[in-house]
């Protein structure tokens, strides 16, 4: 197969950026995306060229580092990563345009890479849980219902990647926030804490610069792990009542 690529190219992020043409010769139509990047970093390198930037680690999935704006779509398709887009979704010939997530808290590091440590200080004001722990505790000593375990699972599914950003006009990241405060809360070993949890981790997510939701429903669309909206309307809830709770506590 043959693409024509227009590939964001820019050296930092004080310096301006442009789309620049590249051809992608000879791809095996198995190829994942990244694979197709590859070939074409290959090309580059023996003309002497200096090779596209962009982030990737496991590949499959899991780990939410490839983060790519494909067509205008992050990751080029809902529901999966770029890592696992195939070059046999394409047309042979057509023109496909690879930039970076466009959001204003993820400054551009170069061409396709952008600094997402905005999501590891908004995990990192959440605090630790401070529980006894004492020795190792028998599996089934904390019963919890099976709802409740699936939908805490629901909310561990989100891998981090920052496509939820991405796709939302505001540059909101609740859906990210959203899962993370669901997943730490949801289970009675994360009960301790949840409300200042809640606090810190919306205050932060504010202090970085992220947006707010105004319910577009992009970010749902555009998640690889299918994190619902219903999560944001969750935290929505237990940040008010938290909020609450602590200026009625700090009054007392
Ligand atoms: S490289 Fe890990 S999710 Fe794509």
């Amino acid at each position: 197969m043959h693409f024509h690529l227009k590939i964001w190219r820019q050296e930092n992020s004080k310096s301006a950026g442009t789309f620049r043409d590249y051809e992608a010769k000879d791809i095996p139509e198995e190829a994942s995306f990244l694979e197709m990047l590859d070939i074409v970093n290959e090309d580059l390198v023996e003309k002497g060229e200096d090779p596209v930037a962009f982030d990737h680690d496991c590949r499959e999935g899991i780990c939410g580092m490839c983060s790519l704006t494909i067509n205008g779509i992050p990751h080029g398709q809902g529901r999966g990563t770029t890592c696992q887009l195939y070059m046999r979704k394409f047309s042979d010939g057509e023109t496909i345009y690879i930039e970076p997530f466009r959001v204003g808290a993820f400054p551009l590091v170069r061409d396709l890479v952008v600094d997402r440590s905005a999501f590891d200080r908004v995990m990192g004001s959440g605090g630790y849980t401070g529980v006894r722990c004492g020795g190792a505790q028998d599996a089934n000593d904390t019963p919890i219902a099976k709802p409740i375990a699936d939908y805490a699972m629901d909310a561990a599914a989100c891998i981090g990647c920052g496509a939820c950003a991405a796709a939302c006009p505001n540059s909101s990241a609740m859906l990210f926030v959203s899962a993370k405060i669901g997943q730490l809360g949801l289970l009675p070993q994360g009960e301790p804490g949840a409300g200042r949890r809640v606090r810190h981790m919306v205050a932060q997510m504010d202090e970085e610069g992220f947006g707010n939701c105004s319910n577009y429903y992009e970010c749902e669309a555009a998640c690889p792990a299918g994190i619902s909206v219903a999560f944001i309307a969750r935290m929505n809830r237990h940040f008010a009542l938290a909020s609450v709770r602590n200026a009625v506590e700090a009054t007392a």
